[in-house]
């Protein structure tokens, strides 16, 4: 399917010069946000994932429907000060800001398979971020995939060694 024509790409926002990929126009579309989710489903049956991680918030939208199609648990990477109880934490760099994310100490148990999801491979900081604290409690992690990659700001390089799945590029 060709994703690109149900993504809004909105010029200056959130600040002057980014050109932001609004994913809001794709999961308006029943048949396309299925046909993504879908396919992701089909990466992550061949990677036999036991779980699925995404950060917030968009790594939800993509994560939560493929963990229920697949029948396997989703956990939460959030923002700091929002999991409440004993979490890990990381310090990361995003493509406008800096930030920390958390997930649970007991989210992964030691050697389960990973998926993680997210909308948007940028920097890849994010990523990168989520794929330490899954490390960091002993998960695999299986996979990465992503709705967009913009190729222009090399996250990938940031994933080396680690199999991408990505449905769109800028
Ligand atoms: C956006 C996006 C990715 C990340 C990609 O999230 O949803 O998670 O940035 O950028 P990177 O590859 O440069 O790290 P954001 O932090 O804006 O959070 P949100 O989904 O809660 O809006």
């Amino acid at each position: 399917m060709d994703y690109k024509q149900y993504i809004t790409v909105v010029e200056d926002w959130p600040k002057e010069g980014v050109r932001f990929k609004d994913i809001t126009t794709l999961m308006d579309n029943g048949p396309a946000y299925k046909a993504a989710v879908d396919e992701i489903v089909q990466y992550a049956k061949e990677k036999e994932i036991d779980l699925v991680v995404g950060p917030e918030a968009r790594g939800f939208i993509v994560g939560c429907p493929v963990s229920y199609s697949l029948e396997v648990g989703f956990a939460p990477v959030r923002k700091e000060g929002k999991l409440p109880r004993e979490v890990i934490k990381v310090d990361y760099g995003l493509e406008y800001g800096q930030n920390v994310l958390t997930i649970h100490k007991d989210a992964i148990k030691p050697g389960q398979r990973v998926l993680i999801t997210d909308d948007l491979l940028a920097t890849g900081g994010t990523i990168e971020a989520t794929i330490d604290l899954v490390e960091q409690l002993g998960g695999i992690v299986a996979g990465c995939a992503f709705l967009i990659e913009l190729t222009y700001l090399n996250g990938r390089d940031k994933l080396e060694g680690y199999d991408i799945l990505t449905l769109m590029d800028y």
